[in-house]
């Protein structure tokens, strides 16, 4: 069974990894504009919600001093993963169970998300 990983970084983006590029192949995120883009081996993504190369991370956490702990839980793994705009980070696990992880780095029950991604509107926000 293909495996994703999925780890949350501290004051960081969230990191994907799988095993190989034979899983890469079925494993899709999606772009803000709703487009499909595959998973590398190891892809860096938003954690901030201010990147502006979304879903990916482009460093600007950095200059933003951007804070948030990894989570009393930071490693998960999945078989699918999703992203959409303005959304938070799907993932579903083998057994068909499912949960979602913030990417606007606000929620309140890191590293879940709490919705509070609904009430941002800021402009600065890019997620
Ligand atoms: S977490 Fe790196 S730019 Fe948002």
């Amino acid at each position: 069974m293909k495996s994703i990983k999925i780890k949350m970084l501290e004051n960081g983006p969230i990191r994907l990894s799988v095993d190989s590029d034979e899983e890469i192949i079925n494993n899709v995120l999606f772009d803000i504009r709703g487009n499909s883009i595959k998973i590398k081996k190891n892809s860096i993504l938003c954690r901030c919600g201010k990147s502006n190369q979304q879903p990916f991370c482009d460093g600007v956490h950095r200059m933003i001093g951007f804070s948030c702990s990894a989570g009393e839980e930071d490693t998960f793994e999945g078989v699918k993963v999703s992203v959409m705009k303005r959304s938070s980070l799907d993932i579903e696990k083998a057994d068909n169970t499912k949960y979602r992880l913030c990417r606007c780095g606000a929620s309140q029950k890191q590293p879940y998300c709490d919705d509070t991604h609904k009430t941002i509107t800021s402009k600065k926000y890019t997620f």
